[in-house]
């Protein structure tokens, strides 16, 4: 059987201020009536019913994210007591899965990205699933097609063509590559054979497991101590007890730099990993002066702006380029976009201003 888990345990710095600690991304309606995390539900949901679908997120936000996916039996949505990254959440929610169905297949699916149409969507699973289940041991990838050396990717190198499942190209991948440097992105990208990972995964619960047992053993054998209390009383506890210490590194670094039978499908469908406040010009597409808005905003020679009121009050920019301005939640930010890779870091400087 299939399952999806939803990983959402993001820290809610990137789109400060309407981002917050208690209120990250995914749980933001940032274009369109559902917020990210009920896209997220959406889109899947055609394929996986409520009954196989799992969020991880962090315990601070686990009553709000079950709050917004009422369809969701509240136990399949699990709180992490402190983020420790994605191999730790797809680890534990590889137990929780293989636990339900030794057997059973597991989407893995990141709660903040906007991708269109859904149907090319789900016949990309489809396909995935397909080449899992002719091969259990494969660990399959979805690829985007690079357009610049982006760093804040992981890299897979296309090798052959192995199959067309559904009439999506499948091939096997040489190598797998965690966010390079520039000078490696760029290396990259001039060989022609590079596509960047989409963050999308599917493989058997159980082939997970074995790759953080063979590469992460200490993680595993920690995520085999909370999986022996699965469905009794001492779960919270075991999770709570085990969790600070477990190794803070992402899945693509833990396992996929080094698995061996890992596949990727070029992708049919739009794809955006909307990672900050520049990505904004994606969903709310800009006027003739590049000016993406949303809310109440005036900006006479004003161009390349990102401008979003949230609480009804005017912001007018006069004259001004290339900057962000966000006013939410009581804050207001303006910032060159140029500069906004350092958003995180002044956001966590501010602690509890935040
Ligand atoms: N539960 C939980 N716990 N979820 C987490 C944690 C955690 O500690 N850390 C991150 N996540 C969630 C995020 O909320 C997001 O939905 C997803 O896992 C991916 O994490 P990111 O931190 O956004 O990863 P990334 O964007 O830097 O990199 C990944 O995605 C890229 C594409 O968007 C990698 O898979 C890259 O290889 C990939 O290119
Ligand atoms: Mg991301």
């Amino acid at each position: 059987m299939l399952h999806a888990v939803i990983m959402a345990g993001g820290s809610g710095t990137r789109f400060w201020p309407k981002s917050r600690r208690d209120r990250p991304k995914q749980l933001l309606r940032l274009h369109g009536d559902a917020t990210m995390i009920q896209q997220t539900l959406a889109r899947v949901s055609p394929l996986i019913p409520p009954d196989r679908t799992w969020v991880i997120t962090g315990a601070d936000q686990a009553e709000a994210t079950r709050a917004q996916l009422p369809e969701l039996p509240a136990e399949q949505v699990v709180g992490e007591p402190c983020p420790r990254d994605t191999a730790a959440c797809v680890g534990l929610a590889a137990a929780l899965v293989a636990a339900r169905d030794p057997e059973a297949t597991m989407v893995v699916l990141p709660a903040d990205h906007v991708i269109e149409p859904v149907d090319a969507f789900l016949a990309s699973v489809r396909a995935a699933s397909e080449l899992v289940e002719d091969d259990p041991t494969a660990f399959v990838t979805f690829g985007i097609t690079p357009d610049r050396p982006e760093t804040g990717y992981g890299y897979i190198e296309r090798a052959e063509l192995v199959g067309r499942p559904g009439g999506i190209s499948a091939y096997r991948v040489e190598r797998f590559r965690e966010k390079p440097d520039r000078d490696t992105a760029e290396r990259f990208l001039e060989t022609g054979r590079f596509v960047w990972n989409a963050g999308i995964f599917i493989w058997r619960a159980g082939a997970v497991l074995d790759a953080l047992a063979r590469h992460r053993p200490a993680l595993a054998e920690a995520i085999g101590r909370v999986s022996g209390t699965l469905g009794t009383p001492g779960f919270r506890e075991a999770l709570e007890r085990e969790y600070p210490s477990m190794e803070k590194i992402p899945i693509d670094k833990a396992v996929m730099e080094q698995a061996e039978n890992v596949r990727v499908l070029e992708v049919p469908y739009s794809w955006n990993d909307v990672g900050d406040w520049r990505a904004l010009t994606a969903l709310v597409p800009p006027d003739e002066r590049g000016n993406s808005t949303q809310g109440p905003v005036l900006a006479p020679g004003t161009s390349d702006c990102i401008i979003v009121s949230d609480e009804g009050k005017l912001i007018a920019a006069l004259g001004v380029e290339g900057l962000v301005i966000v006013q939410s939640g009581g804050a207001t930010l303006v910032a060159r976009k140029d500069q906004l890779d350092r958003l995180k870091a002044m956001v966590e400087g501010l602690g509890e201003a935040g």
